[in-house]
């Protein structure tokens, strides 16, 4: 076996790292005590819905679509933020956990003006791959129709913030893989919104670089290419974790 050298265990020392055991739906689970209780239950094979949260970038907790129970909370909790603990006890899949998620997903249909047959993603979205994974039929509550701007300023791309969830994947690959920091969220509640360079059309952004990453980490058909008419958006997000990885390295 190989020996620590000094240098390893001071890091271990400064840095260290615990394992601790809990289950997730009856099954015993071994995690990190650094990874979320989201990562475990994907190791494991253990499907858990997400809309905000994507591997390569920053968590931010927004959707709530990654509810679990937690046995002895009172609240559910989002699995894509939450620590598990030694001896915890999650249920990902309990009639309570499913009905929340429903209507979470339907209260999200009803912030903006989701019209998939007129949708650049029409077939390539998250969301509405999301609602035909839960089941979701109809909305039990009153759309609101709100009435907000496109934005085709840039040369490339388009912004529609009436297909936006505010899941801020735009905001985080800007800031955290391209380093332009271009996209921020501005207001708070249902009226948030995602901007470009303190409210500035997209088009005169000095920050923009262009690189289209924004675009492709995008679940709904906000933000699209232009050029691309009713379902010809397809998102391509696969070269998050290489460029993850690739940060690691430099960092080294
Ligand atoms: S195109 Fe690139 S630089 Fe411009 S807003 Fe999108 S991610 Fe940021
Ligand atoms: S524009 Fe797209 S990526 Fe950005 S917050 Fe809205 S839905 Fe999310
Ligand atoms: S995926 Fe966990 S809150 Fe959105």
């Amino acid at each position: 076996m190989p020996e620590f050298t000094k240098s390893d265990k001071a890091r271990a020392d400064v840095n260290p790292v615990r394992m601790l055991m809990f289950k997730i739906d009856g099954r015993d689970v071994t995690a990190r005590e650094d990874e979320t209780i989201l990562t475990v239950a994907r190791q494991n094979g253990i499907n858990i819905p997400t809309l905000c949260h994507l591997e390569g970038l920053s968590e931010r907790g927004a959707c709530r679509l990654c509810i679990v129970e937690v046995k002895g909370a009172p609240r559910l909790m989002p699995a894509c933020v939450t620590l598990p603990r030694q001896d915890m006890e999650v249920i990902t899949n309990s009639e309570r956990v499913v009905g929340y998620r429903k209507k979470i997903l339907e209260l999200i249909f009803t912030e903006r003006n989701h019209v998939c047959s007129v949708c650049v993603s029409n077939g390539h979205c998250e969301l509405q791959a999301l609602a035909l994974e839960l089941g979701m039929t109809h909305v039990h509550y009153d759309y609101i129709y709100p009435r907000y701007s496109v934005d085709h300023t840039h040369e490339r791309f388009s912004v529609d913030h009436n297909r936006c969830i505010l899941c801020q994947r735009c905001v985080r690959v800007c800031d955290e893989v391209e380093g332009a920091a271009t996209w921020e969220a501005m207001g708070r509640g249902i009226d948030s919104r995602v901007i470009t360079d303190l409210n500035q059309p997209w088009g005169t952004s000095q920050t923009c670089t262009g690189c289209g990453k924004c675009v492709h980490v995008c679940p709904t058909g906000a933000l699209s290419e232009k050029g691309k008419s009713v379902a010809e958006m397809t998102k391509r997000k696969q070269f998050l974790p290489y460029l993850q990885m690739m940060r690691r390295e430099e960092l080294r």
